[in-house]
């Protein structure tokens, strides 16, 4: 059926000698773009109901269009449809199809539009859709990391800074400031869409069109919130791709910093947690070995995403208005990044909720790293010394402990009493994990009661979020 393909240039006319056959592969865009596939047609329909209310089409080519339409989705979705590098590009081939299915009423459908406002469309709404589906991964990775945040909410760890033992701090604490950051991404991706649903359709090549369109007609039937203002600005913009990319960057650097914290509680070392089997791989030659691969090639993953927010701003830099055809190099970044987002966070949303902390350990490790010197400090500070000189003795003691390898709650109370005779035996309650984390009672703390109620405030943005179909409605 679509065998003897007509592959002559929609655009030849004006040509006396055909492309050469390299540049005919280098410019062409249709090995990646093809990916735009269904957001044309869908773009195609909108337009050509548009026509037909302004008078341009006929019922019964409209109808026409329609059922051509529905047979080249179907083509393409059943794997029939053949692609041809001299039709370019996405948007050509499928025309040149519907023109062989339907005959001249085909060539009507371009009327009043050109492949510039048709491309800057066609990537809006694809990536609408993708933000939409990266904002369910992105939900269901949260709701797994505030789901175990809440089961340990008491569960006592050390807290690091400079990744020395600093103070202790439940593992729900931590899990809840991974969930801040990835909220705070949410929030991005939300601020992006909503930037970028604007219908650039009607903008036609650059200064719009002649026919009496009603670009008000085509927006709302796509879904987009509003027709965008200015037809030079609408086929040149790309702001909404770098836009996007910036987001995703952030996205890949707040997991790639996870990613960082279960490589090293994985390792023996520190011996914090477990990842589940099927998460890690072993090593074709040491035996013994199970890596965090997961983590790994996500942090990995973070650089070309990097790379790809990069190549998008040095694509438009120095750009003239219009449309210029550096902008066919935005869907590669783009697309790439998309992919490369989505499986991040469906790695990470099915992998988070499976790991199983090894509580002993975690409380173990806080109890040699010294945790509680600031709290030492803190009690002589209510006692009546000055801070700057409850520190200078939490030091000296710190300085035994080291030496004899004893931690300060091990010491007697007649050892502590020799650096400073205000201590008393209440003193062993301020000593001790649980103490120290129940005392940061406050707003933003590391309390339990504080990071359990964190968890239920976290749950409940959550369930605020709008469940979106696929247009966006
Ligand atoms: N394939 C092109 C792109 O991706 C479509 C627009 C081409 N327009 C043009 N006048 N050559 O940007």
């Amino acid at each position: 059926m679509n065998k003897q393909r007509d592959t002559s240039k929609l655009w030849g006319g004006r040509f006396s000698e055909p492309t050469d056959a390299f540049v005919q592969r280098f410019t062409a865009s249709v090995n990646f773009d093809r990916r735009l596939a269904s957001q044309d047609i869908a773009g195609s329909l909108a337009h050509a109901h548009m026509l037909r209310s302004a008078g341009v089409l006929s019922e019964s080519e409209l109808a026409q269009i329609e059922r051509g339409l529905a047979q080249v989705q179907q083509e393409i979705d059943e794997g029939a449809f053949q692609w041809s590098v001299a039709l370019e590009d996405v948007h050509m081939n499928i025309e040149s199809r519907l023109t062989e299915l339907i005959g001249t009423t085909g060539k009507k459908l371009h009327t009043g539009r050109s492949r510039n406002d048709q491309v800057a469309t066609d990537i809006r709404l694809h990536l609408r859709d993708a933000i939409d589906a990266i904002g369910v991964e992105l939900t269901r990775l949260q709701r797994g990391t505030i789901e175990l945040a809440a089961q340990h909410s008491a569960t006592v760890m050390p807290g690091f800074t400079h990744l020395q033992s600093a103070q202790p701090v439940t593992f729900g604490h931590h899990l809840l400031a991974w969930n801040e950051m990835l909220q705070r991404d949410y929030g991005r991706l939300m601020d992006c869409r909503g930037r970028l649903n604007q219908s650039p359709l009607g903008a036609a090549a650059l200064a719009g069109t002649t026919y009496p369109i009603d670009r008000e007609q085509t927006a709302r039937a796509l879904g987009f919130d509003k027709p965008t203002e200015n037809s030079l600005d609408s086929v040149s913009d790309r702001d909404f791709a770098i836009e996007f990319c910036a987001c995703a960057a952030l996205l890949m650097t707040h997991l790639s910093r996870i990613s960082e914290e279960l490589v090293l509680w994985t390792s023996a070392q520190f011996n914090f947690i477990e990842l589940p089997d099927r998460f890690c791989t072993g090593s074709s030659i040491m035996p013994q070995k199970k890596n965090p691969d997961v983590p790994e090639l996500v942090r990995g993953k973070s650089g070309r995403v990097n790379g790809h927010l990069v190549c998008l701003l040095t694509l438009m830099k120095s750009q003239p208005l219009a449309y210029n055809k550096d902008n066919q190099e935005d869907k590669e970044p783009l697309f790439d990044t998309i992919d490369t987002v989505l499986d991040s966070l469906r790695a990470f949303a099915d992998m988070v909720p499976a790991i199983r902390p090894r509580v002993a350990q975690m409380r173990e490790a806080a109890r040699r790293g010294f945790a509680t010197a600031t709290d030492l400090a803190d009690y002589l500070v209510r006692r009546g010394l000055p801070f700057r000189d409850a520190h200078e003795v939490v030091g000296k003691a710190v300085a035994l402990g080291v030496q004899n390898g004893q931690d300060l709650a091990d010491m007697d109370l007649a050892t502590l009493q020799g650096f400073c005779p205000e201590i008393g035996q209440d003193v062993f309650e301020v000593l001790t994990l649980d103490g120290s984390v129940a005392a940061r009672d406050h707003l933003g703390g590391t309390a339990p009661d504080q990071v359990a109620a964190a968890a239920r405030r976290a749950l409940a943005l959550l369930a605020e979020r709008p469940v979106q179909d696929s247009a966006g409605r």
